[in-house]
């Protein structure tokens, strides 16, 4: 009854040519592929051209991060939700554990940014997950309980209906070191249940919850089995067409 969603995310990867050759090469491969949503998220300046090239396509495309801020204005640097929307995206990734570690962003901007995406139409994919450390010590289900209270602040069920959220284990990403699915499918019926709580069972039952970290054509179907793994958020083997198209096929014994 949840739709899957196969996301790639590439990250820092690709000037525009060849992001719009990896998507024109996508597009056959994934024509068929009615079972789940098809998202890939090139870098800023590539996403009109990449968005242009899809459109009628199966295939939507998201921006890797927005603005907190609505209103245009004085904000260099910042490009705001509506404006990804303007270049063709329908989706955008939310509190990345990159922006969280590197760029110092924290679960109210985080909220923000949800606030944002929702106001401009676009989905956010909102991710969360613990590092190593914390997991280590004991804490992950604390910290990404803490990550969701925040990132999702005054929310209404309504706005939950239009949000995915992207389990992302710091400690699996770009690691090669993948979440077993049992260690993934935990942390996501958790995630499930907390959002039962605070929005009740029926959001709950519909949100679309993503794993993410080193998803790979080999570990895709073991993830995909697991009842609360509702698809995937992939970088490294999102940057090939062949790649992702394996993973977005992970149904094709
Ligand atoms: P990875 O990245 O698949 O390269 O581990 C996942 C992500 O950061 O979204």
């Amino acid at each position: 009854m949840r739709r899957p969603v196969i996301a790639g995310n590439w990250k820092m990867h690709k000037f525009i040519a060849d992001s719009v050759t990896t998507a024109l090469a996508l597009k056959p491969l994934v024509v068929n592929a009615n079972h789940c949503e098809i998202v890939i998220a090139p870098v800023f300046t590539a996403i009109k051209s990449v968005a242009d090239r899809l459109e009628g396509s199966n295939i939507r495309v998201a921006g890797q991060d927005c603005a907190p801020e609505q209103k245009h204005g004085a904000h260099t640097g910042e490009v705001a939700a509506d404006m990804l929307r303007d270049a063709g995206a329908s989706y955008v990734i939310v509190g990345h554990s990159e922006r969280r570690q590197f760029y110092g962003e924290t679960d109210s901007m985080v909220n923000r940014k949800v606030q944002a995406a929702l106001a401009a139409e676009l989905t956010p994919i909102v991710c969360v997950g613990e590092t190593l450390a914390q997991r280590d010590a004991g804490l992950a289900e604390r910290v990404v309980k803490g990550q969701i209270d925040g990132g999702l602040r005054d929310l209404t069920v309504s706005a939950l209906e239009r949000i995915i959220i992207a389990y992302e284990p710091v400690w699996a990403i770009g690691t090669g070191r993948t979440a077993t699915p049992e260690q993934a499918q935990q942390m996501q019926a958790f995630i499930r249940r907390i959002i039962a709580e605070r929005f009740g069972e029926e959001a709950s039952q519909l949100l679309r919850i993503l794993y993410g970290g080193s998803v790979k054509p080999d570990n895709i179907a073991g993830l995909m089995a697991q009842p609360d793994i509702d698809g995937a958020l992939v970088g490294g083997a999102s940057l090939e067409a062949e790649t992702f198209a394996k993973i977005v096929h992970y149904n094709a014994a």
